[in-house]
């Protein structure tokens, strides 16, 4: 009775193993709010999310900056959402110039290449006309970060010549596997 008992306790931790998915299971955006500082450079025509399935949104972004600029400092911000608790915090810059030439920054890479398949900004500066995210989505494939269940809020400062010009914001949620 006993040894029965051993060999189905190994048994099941021998499946959970064997079975344990390698992915997360829910990695997606939740909400986005984009702002202009700078009315006179950046026009922000559209930043929305829509939900394609239960599991998937996407995200449209369509930004004009009616000058060029050949200054950009992305200052990036990740908050995860949580009471009580002591958010998980990043708080860096991109010179963004400099990233377009070379990339350069490992969370940037890491954040650039989620965009790169849906944007426009694929080239170096100066930048100018309609910036486009078109269709974006995250996939689990594309993660690779260690990252705790929760949900996360990216805050981005896009700065011309040092001074703050546009602010996109996007939430996402993420759900690590936990059998
Ligand atoms: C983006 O999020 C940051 C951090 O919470 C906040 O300071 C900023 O006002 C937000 N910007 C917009 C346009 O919502
Ligand atoms: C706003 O944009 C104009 C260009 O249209 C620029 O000359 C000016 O310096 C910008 N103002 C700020 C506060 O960045
Ligand atoms: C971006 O917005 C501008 C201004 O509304 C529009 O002319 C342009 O067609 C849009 N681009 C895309 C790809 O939707
Ligand atoms: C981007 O596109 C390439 C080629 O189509 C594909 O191999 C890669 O997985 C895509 N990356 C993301 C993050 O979707
Ligand atoms: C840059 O993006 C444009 C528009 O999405 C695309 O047509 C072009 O092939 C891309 N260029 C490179 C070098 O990836």
């Amino acid at each position: 009775m006993r040894s029965g008992l051993k060999i189905v306790v190994i048994l099941t931790i021998l499946c959970l193993i064997i079975l344990k998915p390698s992915g997360p299971v829910v990695f997606k955006l939740t909400n986005v709010i984009c702002g202009s500082y700078n009315k006179t450079w950046v026009i922000i025509n559209q930043c929305r999310l829509k939900a394609i399935n239960r599991h998937r949104t996407v995200f449209n972004f369509n930004a004009t900056l009616l000058h060029p600029t050949s200054n950009i400092n992305v200052h990036y911000q990740m908050f995860q959402r949580a009471n009580g608790y002591k958010p998980w915090l990043i708080n860096s810059k991109i010179d963004g110039c400099r990233f377009l030439r070379k990339p350069y920054d490992a969370l940037g890479i890491f954040m650039f290449n989620i965009y790169k398949n849906f944007t426009n900004v694929n080239h170096t500066c100066p930048l100018q006309g309609d910036l486009l995210v078109k269709n974006m989505y995250l996939t689990t494939d594309a993660m690779r970060l260690p990252l705790p269940t929760g949900d996360y809020l990216l805050a981005i400062h896009w700065i011309f010549y040092g001074k703050p010009q546009f602010a996109t914001n996007v939430s996402f949620q993420f759900v690590e596997d936990i059998l």
